[in-house]
């Protein structure tokens, strides 16, 4: 019989620590039940002391959800155990992650301890956890550069304390998939009291190893993985979702079955995508634009003829529709909303109707509406609650001429109007911009253009990050005018620090 694998998604936890990733509470409700309806065991909803947002997303989350395990962060600190239970008070099961740094890296540099310290440290926070509730998991920080037999000694002592599951980290995403698979092994083998937990993994993507460590943990006895929708999390990301559950579908040799509903991957995949405004590269296993497109000749002919001759998943099984209706502008609600509901929104009358309006407005400049585009447009209303709206922008560039940018802003209801020269038509409009809120103290530091799909009519993203007195703000918009979607990515970004 096969092993059941939990999958612990940490999406709204790891992923969303990404910068210009954060979502706000009504974004994660969204995303959560996406999760619950995906089947994931295990949602961890924030780290509830890191910040009131956090710690109402938890409680939100908790009312929202009902089947998987709500599931939050803390460190080894009593004040944030307690926020985490009381952030957790709604969850119908709620389980509290604590830990600490098991690596001399982290026990030497970081806290200054010595090994027996941290050990004390690691059992009393487990033993204070379960004051508040019988699931508690610990996390053992760094274990991918710790020393094996003190994991081991660390492990057997919380288990003992009273922890149900046990993290191993590869936080900094070091290990080689044979290294991480025999620590995994060795607790198994040398953790006397290893049977009464569960074992998880947690693997990072620095060397682009995070799935194959995954693989190898769950091969050497853990039963819990611990990932996030394509892959999103700090620096190279995570263990991506869809790619665990997708290997041990596909290799049913290996025993390992999870409640994944796999025919839902691709549209929580865009849902996270759009929402996170993190594009999923084109080439990215499972989810990736490219995935299934068969480009050369000998491919195609071998697909036509049989698709297992190239295809070692069927798109359908992940949820890629190929016989989707193409949306133009002649589709009509239902379609939009058909599409929507594949790519897991759905949305009220009065919210579709406006999301209609915009669609029919893009499919007007834009032969074929994609996936992305209708995903922008049911995130587009995000900008109703900015103050600062920008209303026009009308600019003039060319070879051998001075760009020039006029732009009317509409700050809370006082409509200001300027205009600006520049070294380029997005230079000029956002110095338009500055003008008209009478500030310039902000630079940008990042700026980039995307173009969603192709064609030289395709809708371009843009994210900006813009430095503010000493702080990060980041901005963006999706426009078929990519001059339009630079100076709205900017106004989205100041909405965040003008007040
Ligand atoms: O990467 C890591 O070690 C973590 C822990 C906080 C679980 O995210
Ligand atoms: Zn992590």
């Amino acid at each position: 019989m096969a092993d059941r694998l939990f999958i612990f998604d940490t999406t709204l936890r790891d992923g969303e620590q990404v910068p210009g990733c954060q979502l706000n509470s009504v974004e994660k409700i969204e995303v959560a039940k996406a999760l619950e309806g995906l089947g994931v065991d295990v949602i961890e909803a924030g780290f509830p002391v890191s910040s009131p947002g956090d710690f109402n997303s938890v409680v939100e989350i908790s009312k929202a959800v009902t089947w998987p395990v709500i599931c939050a962060l803390t460190r080894a600190v009593e004040k944030d155990i307690e926020v985490a239970a009381e952030a957790l008070r709604y969850a119908k099961k709620g389980r509290i992650h604590t830990g600490i740094g098991v690596s001399d890296y982290h026990i030497r540099y970081k806290f200054n301890a010595t090994q027996d310290e941290i050990l004390e440290r690691a059992i009393a926070c487990v033993k204070y956890a379960k004051r508040f509730v019988e699931d508690v998991e610990f996390y053992a920080e760094d274990a991918g550069r710790a020393d094996n037999a003190y994991l081991a000694k660390v492990i057997e002592a919380v288990i003992k304390a009273g922890a149900t599951v046990v993290n191993i980290p590869d936080t900094t995403g070091y290990c080689l998939p044979g290294q991480y698979g025999e620590k995994i092994n060795y607790l198994v083998e040398n953790v006397t009291n290893i049977h009464k937990a569960v074992i998880s993994t947690h693997c990072h993507n620095d060397l682009g190893m995070a799935t194959a460590n995954t693989i190898q943990g769950v091969l050497n006895g853990a039963r819990q993985v611990e990932v996030t929708i394509n892959g999103v999390g700090e620096r190279a990301g995570n263990t991506s979702l869809e790619e665990v559950a997708m290997i041990f579908k596909s290799h049913k040799s290996a025993g390992i079955v999870t409640n994944i509903n796999s025919r839902k991957i691709y549209g929580v995949s865009r849902m996270v995508s759009s929402l996170m405004n993190m594009p999923v590269q084109p080439n990215k296993a499972i989810v990736g634009r490219n995935a299934f497109a068969h480009s050369s000749g000998i491919h195609q002919d071998g697909v036509l003829k049989n698709r297992e001759s190239y295809e070692i998943i069927d798109p359908k099984d992940v949820g890629v529709d190929d016989n989707t209706i193409v949306l133009t502008a002649r589709s009509g609600r239902a379609a939009l909303k058909h599409r929507l509901h594949i790519l897991g929104v759905d949305l009220e009358q009065e919210k579709l109707d406006k999301v209609y309006t915009g669609f029919l407005k893009l499919a007007d400049r834009k032969k074929d509406i994609n996936d992305d585009d209708v995903l922008m447009l049911a995130g587009k209303d995000r900008t109703e609650t900015h103050r600062i709206k920008l209303e026009h922008l009308q600019v003039t560039s060319g070879i051998g001429l001075q760009s020039m940018a006029s732009v009317c802003l509409n700050l809370s209801g006082v409509r200001r109007c300027e205009a600006a020269a520049g070294n380029g038509p997005v230079d000029a409009g956002i110095k338009a911009v500055k003008k008209a809120i009478s500030n310039s103290d902000m630079t940008i530091q990042e700026f980039l253009i995307q173009a969603l799909s192709k064609g030289s009519d395709d809708t371009g993203k843009v994210h900006i990050q813009v430095e503010y007195k000493g702080n990060m703000y980041y901005g963006f918009s999706a426009n078929t005018d990519i001059i339009a979607a630079s100076v709205e990515a900017f106004v989205d970004a100041i909405n965040k620090f003008i007040v």
